[in-house]
């Protein structure tokens, strides 16, 4: 292989800049280089990649993936052997609010990206283009919801996308594979379960609680709190991405998913319980007393749970936390980082609560 880069999109999202930041402090040199695309969307926040900014093999280039011009240029210019796609409108509630974007970044962007690629793709010679890798970071969500005795989601499982947010995400799955199977582009998918960690952007659940009750505000759960989530730490998930990308196989899919499961009022009353602990003379405690029960979200998936075995067993991947050690991670880094949190609660993020809880009304 004569490149040595890779280029990420969405790396200043929740999950890429765990990636990049992954990928970059492991190696101080500029030997991995990584040119990180992304148009800083309301979740797209540089500050959470400020360990890196000056580090000699990292690039940062602002641009949408909808721009073909821009994608053809960067490719172009950088020359990477991967692309790993992680941008994505990726907020369930906000789609069902406003499902156009979703559209177009999650398919047209994805289509525009792929189109892009083939173009690169095709100009390498024979060795880079066997080498060349396009890795689709999607979701679980594709496979719809299942029942409390289903078993989990495997590879095979057929797709039943029930929100505008894993529908695109699905449409942008198969886009993905056709092109590995009508041009030959030697493209992966991993499907993975519900993520959590640090830069975890507090319209989600886990850091919307923390985010709230470390201010005394509800804890909204929606409709009876049984929905059950597969919780997987970040950084299980970019050591997962990683392996694939080095060694998966191309025209395959892998799920990626912690056996984790949690009812959202488990994941909840957890978050109280650590942060009554480690919050032991807050005024707010015990936290448990701001939990409200409010107004369902429509089309809610009751259950998603992820078998990973293939992943596992090919790859030989083992995610590190648990979820109880994971949590307590995640709890500290947000107390922690109280500048980051003031940061992103700003203007258009108090607009967006407003908007998804106004209606809400306590059960
Ligand atoms: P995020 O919303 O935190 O970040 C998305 C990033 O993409 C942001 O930096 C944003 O600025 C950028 N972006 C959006 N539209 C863009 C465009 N048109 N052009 C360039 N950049 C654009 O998302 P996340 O939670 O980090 O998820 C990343 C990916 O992983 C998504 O594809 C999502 O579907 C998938 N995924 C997420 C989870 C999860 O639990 N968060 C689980 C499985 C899969
Ligand atoms: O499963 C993977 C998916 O996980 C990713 O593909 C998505 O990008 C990511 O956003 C996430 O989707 P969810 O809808 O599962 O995550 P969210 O944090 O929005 O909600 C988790 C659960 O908590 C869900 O059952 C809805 C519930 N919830 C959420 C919010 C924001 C509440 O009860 N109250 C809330 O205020």
């Amino acid at each position: 292989m004569t490149q040595s880069s890779i280029l990420v999109t969405g790396g200043a999202g929740f999950i890429g800049s765990n990636f990049v930041l992954d990928w970059l402090q492991s190696s101080q040199d500029s030997t991995r280089p990584l040119i990180n695309v992304d148009c800083l969307t309301y979740a797209g926040n540089l500050k959470n990649l400020e360990g890196v900014a000056t580090h000699p093999g990292y690039t940062f280039a602002r641009a949408d993936i909808c721009d073909r011009e821009r994608m053809d240029e960067l490719l172009a210019k950088h020359q990477p052997r991967a692309i790993v796609h992680f941008a994505a409108e990726s907020h369930v509630d906000r789609s069902i609010l406003g499902p156009e974007a979703f559209v177009e970044t999650n398919v047209r962007g994805t289509f525009v990206l792929l189109e892009a690629a083939r173009a690169y793709w095709n100009r390498l010679s024979e060795q880079d283009r066997a080498a060349f890798r396009f890795l689709h970071v999607s979701t679980d969500e594709v496979y719809g919801s299942l029942g409390a005795e289903d078993p989990a989601f495997c590879e095979t499982t057929p797709y039943a996308p029930n929100s505008p947010y894993s529908a695109t995400k699905a449409a942008s799955d198969h886009m993905v594979r056709a092109y590995f199977h009508t041009y030959g582009l030697p493209a992966i998918i991993t499907n993975c379960s519900n993520n959590y960690g640090p830069y975890h952007f507090p319209e989600k659940l886990i850091p919307l609680v923390i985010t709230h009750a470390l201010e005394g505000k509800p804890l909204p759960i929606y409709g009876d709190g049984l929905n059950v989530r597969d919780w997987l730490y970040v950084g299980d998930h970019c050591a997962a991405l990683r392996l694939v990308l080095e060694r998966g196989r191309p025209g395959e899919t892998y799920n990626v998913g912690g056996r984790n499961e949690r009812s959202n009022r488990e994941v909840v009353e957890t978050i109280c319980e650590i942060l009554d602990e480690l919050r032991p003379g807050s005024q707010h405690c015990p936290h448990k007393q701001l939990i409200r029960f409010v107004k369902d979200r429509p089309g809610h998936d009751r259950r998603y749970a992820i078998d990973a075995t293939k992943l596992e067993r090919e790859l030989g991947w083992r995610p590190r936390e648990t979820f109880s050690t994971g949590l307590r991670k995640t709890v500290e880094w947000y107390l922690d980082h109280p500048a980051w949190i003031a940061d992103v609660v700003s203007g258009a993020y108090r607009k967006w609560m407003e908007q998804n809880y106004q209606d809400r009304i306590e059960k």
